[in-house]
C-alpha cells in the first residue's frame, strides 16, 4: 500500500489530493481563476495570499473525502517546480511542516512530471491501469509549458520539443483576450470555435517547413491575430459580431492545433523507435478539437494516445504529483533531507532537483 497525500500550489489552484498507488482517492481543487480574472492574467502575490487562506482547508477536505487520517497516510508529496515561486513556496512550507510534525518521508515532486503521467491515475471504481509499452511520448500543454518528451522509462524524460516563445495555453488565452472573451479563456475560445469556419481568415501556420527544428512558437500566430482582429473591428465600428468572434476563434485554434500536430507528428518520423503510446496531459488537453486531432495522428502512426479518466485530472492538481510521487517512492526516491526541499521555479521536465544530484 502507498497512501499519499499530495499537494500542489504551483499556480493559481490550492490542491491536495489522497491517492493510493495510481488510484484517486480525492482530489480537491481550489480555483482562484476569477479572483485573477480582473486583472487578465496571474498576480503572483494574490496566488500567494490565496493558497495561505486555503491550504489546510484542501488538505482537510481531501483527507475526509478519502476516509482517511494522516496518521493513514504513508507519504507526503509536493510540487517543488517549475512553478510561480511565492505561489510553489506555500505547498513546499506545508509538505515539510506536515512531514516533520507526522514523521513521515517527503517526496518532491516535478509538475511538468505529474501532467505527463495524469493519464495513469485510476479512479477507485475497479478501472484497469493503461498499458504503456516504452519507450513512449509525453505532450503536455498548459498555460506555462508545450513539452513534447520522449518517456524512456517512468522518471526519464528527454524533450523533443518545447516551445520558443508563448506556451499553447497561453497563446489560446492571449487570443481569446483580444476577442474580449475574458481569462483563461483557452475554454471558452473552444466554445465559440465550434461555431466558426477554420478557414475564414488567412493566419500564418507557425514556422511553417522548419517542424524538425523541435519548438512550438505562438507568437508570429498571436501577432497575425491581433492586426485581423484590428482590421475586422474597423469594419465592424470598433466592435466584433458573434460570427466574427466565432470565425477567428475557431481560425486561430484551427493554426496553433495544426502546428502542434506537425511538429508531434515530425519528432515521431525522426525516431528510430518504435513508439506505441503517448501520454497527454495539461490544461489544453481538455479541449476536443485537439483531442480529435491527435486520436486521427495517433492512427496514422499506430500510437495510442492516453488521457486523463477525468478532466478535473486535466489542469492544476494535486492528485497527478501523488500519481508521479508513487511511481518516485517506487524507486525508493524520498528526500534523505528535508531542509534541502526548495522552490525551482524555471525546473525543466528533464531536470533532477538540484539537491538530488
Ligand atoms: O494545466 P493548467 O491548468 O495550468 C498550468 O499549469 O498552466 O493549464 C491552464 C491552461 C490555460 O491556458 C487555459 O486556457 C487552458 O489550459 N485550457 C484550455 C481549455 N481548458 C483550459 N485550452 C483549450 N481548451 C480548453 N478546453
Ligand atoms: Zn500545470
Amino acid at each position: 500500500m502507498m497512501k499519499i497525500l499530495a499537494i500542489d500550489t504551483a499556480c493559481d489552484e490550492t490542491s491536495a489530493a489522497v491517492t493510493d498507488k495510481t488510484t484517486i482517492l480525492s482530489n480537491i481543487i481550489w480555483s482562484q481563476a476569477s479572483l485573477h480574472a480582473k486583472w487578465g492574467g496571474i498576480l503572483p502575490s494574490l496566488a500567494q495570499r490565496e493558497h495561505i487562506k486555503r491550504i489546510d482547508w484542501v488538505i482537510k477536505r481531501a483527507l475526509q473525502k478519502a476516509k482517511k487520517q494522516i496518521q493513514d497516510i504513508d507519504a507526503i508529496a509536493v510540487t517543488a517546480g517549475p512553478c510561480l515561486a511565492i505561489a510553489g513556496q506555500v505547498g513546499i512550507e506545508k509538505a515539510k511542516e506536515l512531514s516533520s510534525k507526522y514523521h513521515k518521508p517527503l517526496i518532491a515532486v516535478n509538475h511538468l512530471e505529474g501532467h505527463i503521467l495524469s493519464s495513469l491515475a485510476t479512479p477507485k471504481t475497479n478501472r484497469v491501469a493503461a498499458e504503456i509499452s516504452f519507450p513512449a511520448l509525453g505532450l503536455v500543454a498548459s498555460g506555462g509549458h508545450t513539452d513534447l518528451a520522449l518517456i524512456e522509462k517512468i522518471g526519464t524524460y528527454k524533450l523533443l520539443a518545447k516551445t520558443s516563445d508563448d506556451a499553447l495555453g497561453e497563446a489560446l488565452d492571449k487570443a481569446a483576450r483580444m476577442l474580449g472573451l475574458g481569462y483563461p479563456g483557452g475554454a471558452v475560445l473552444e466554445k465559440m470555435a465550434q461555431g466558426g469556419k477554420a478557414n475564414s481568415h488567412p493566419l500564418p501556420l507557425p514556422m511553417s517547413g522548419r517542424e524538425k527544428e523541435g519548438f512550438f512558437s505562438y507568437s508570429g500566430l498571436k501577432t497575425a491575430m491581433w492586426k485581423i482582429v484590428e482590421a475586422e473591428k474597423n469594419k465592424n465600428q470598433g466592435s466584433l459580431s458573434k460570427t466574427q468572434i466565432q470565425n477567428l476563434a475557431c481560425s486561430f485554434q484551427n493554426k496553433a492545433f495544426e502546428h502542434l500536430v506537425k511538429v508531434v507528428s515530425n519528432a515521431i518520423n525522426h525516431q528510430p523507435l518504435d513508439l506505441k503510446d503517448l501520454l497527454f496531459g495539461g490544461g489544453v488537453s481538455n479541449n476536443i478539437e485537439i483531442r480529435k486531432r491527435l486520436r486521427q495522428m495517433g492512427k496514422k502512426y499506430h500510437l495510442k494516445i492516453h488521457l486523463p479518466y477525468t478532466k478535473r485530472l486535466c489542469g492544476d492538481n494535486a492528485a497527478m504529483i501523488g500519481v508521479a510521487a508513487y511511481f518516485k517512492a517506487k524507486r525508493g526516491e524520498f528526500e534523505k533531507n528535508i531542509n534541502q526541499v526548495e522552490r525551482v521555479p524555471r525546473l525543466s521536465l528533464e531536470e533532477n532537483f538540484p539537491w538530488a544530484n
